[in-house]
């Protein structure tokens, strides 16, 4: 084993939020490293990027809401500091969302949820078919109604990536380009980690923020291994030729036939088509079938795409975890804490992942709002379940 080098906070994990919680803790004053063969790489490199609060609102998901609702909020104040620190722009778009409907079961799931939506105090507004339309001329004729929601905006992940590497580097984090084999615990205390060169890392604090992969990092003890699994998502990428007028002004998405379509517009005509939700272990094959549906769903939705060129085609991996919702926080394991599990929301929570984070790294705590995310809500869980 070659020699041992010791930071504060060590993370492992360099996807987005491993970055932010690592360029955050350096900002803190924490002397911090990330392990990471390809920092900025991971679901981030497949994500659209929208940042959907309130259209990827779930029933019995009110507690995640607030958080959602709060990082969306941080959202400008956090790209503003990232471009100015960095230079890069991670291409945040106030542009909205359309959520539409095609047919009567759609619309009545469209109907459900703007429901719940105004139960929850947020904001969206019904339109017809035809108003619709209005706004987004290039939707299908068949198009009988949606939910204008002016709040939920997109990031281009790719570049968000790619600025908080260079925010990292700026505030003096050190990048270990290597895979995390084995944590280390010393006297029943997380010590740092041993990289699959054979190099030991030591730590006060180790961060385990490695996205799908973080149930996998041997010598975590069973009792602090996160429940995280990967959730498949295949996403396409199509390209608005220079010159070509906008063919969407806003994110549009649907329900179509139970299977979830959106389709992000960006200012260079990139048009990100997503995702399947599959549940097929660390499979990451684009298949005929997956890009099959998001075409054939998408080309309902807006039938000129057909004209496009089709650039990409990639599938990427959720942390998916047992509520859909974050693991945040200390372990029961000292000196382990946990950023992971974000599901379909890793790329909104971002900026209240980072600032959580922080936080609970400088005082053992959790910022109120991050509280209801701590790991231990499943341990406490699963204690209840033991037969008596
Ligand atoms: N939040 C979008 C997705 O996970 O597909």
């Amino acid at each position: 084993m070659s020699s041992s080098r010791t930071s504060d906070v060590l993370v492992v994990g360099g996807g987005i939020i491993g970055l932010v919680t690592a360029w955050r803790a350096a900002q803190r004053g924490f002397a911090t490293a990330v392990v990471d063969p390809e920092p900025g790489g991971g679901a981030a490199q497949v994500a659209a990027g929208m940042l959907a609060a309130v259209t990827e609102l779930h029933y019995g998901e009110q507690t995640l809401l607030g958080l959602n609702l709060a990082s969306a909020r941080r959202y400008p104040d956090f790209v503003a500091e990232l471009t100015e620190l960095t230079g890069h722009d991670p291409g945040y778009r106030r542009c909205g969302t359309l959520a539409v409907a095609l047919d009567a079961d759609d619309r009545a799931h469209l109907r459900d949820l703007h429901a719940l939506q105004q139960q929850s105090g947020l904001e969206s507004e019904w339109l017809s078919g035809r108003e619709c339309r209005r706004l987004e001329p290039m939707l299908a004729p068949g198009v009988r109604g949606g939910l204008r929601v002016d709040g939920d905006h997109q990031v281009d992940p790719r570049r968000l990536a790619h600025a908080l590497v260079v925010a990292c580097e700026r505030a003096g984090v050190v990048f270990h380009r290597a895979w995390a084999e084995r944590l280390t615990v010393t006297r029943d205390r997380a010590a740092g980690c041993v990289l699959d060169d054979g190099t030991a890392l030591g730590a006060e604090q180790v961060v385990l923020a490695a996205g799908s992969r973080s149930g996998q990092l041997a010598g975590v003890p069973d009792e602090v291994l996160p429940p995280v699994r990967p959730v498949k998502g295949q996403v396409l990428r199509l390209a608005l030729p220079p010159r070509y007028a906008p063919l969407l002004n806003r994110t549009v998405r649907a329900v179509v036939r139970g299977s979830h379509v959106y389709l992000v517009p960006r200012l260079d005509g990139e048009l990100v088509v997503g995702a399947t939700s599959e549940e097929l272990g660390w499979d990451t094959t684009v298949t005929a079938g997956g890009v099959y549906q998001l075409l054939r769903d998408a080309h309902e939705l807006v039938p000129g795409i057909t004209e496009l060129p089709l650039t990409e085609t990639r599938a990427g991996l959720r942390p998916g975890s047992p509520d859909n919702a974050p693991l945040l926080g200390p372990t029961a394991l000292d000196g382990l804490l946990l950023a992971t599990g974000h599901h379909r929301n890793g790329v909104l929570l971002t900026p209240v992942t980072g600032d959580a984070m922080a936080h609970v790294l400088t005082t053992g705590e959790l910022p109120e709002e991050a509280r209801p995310f701590s790991p231990r809500r499943f341990r406490a869980a699963a204690s209840m379940e033991q037969p008596v």
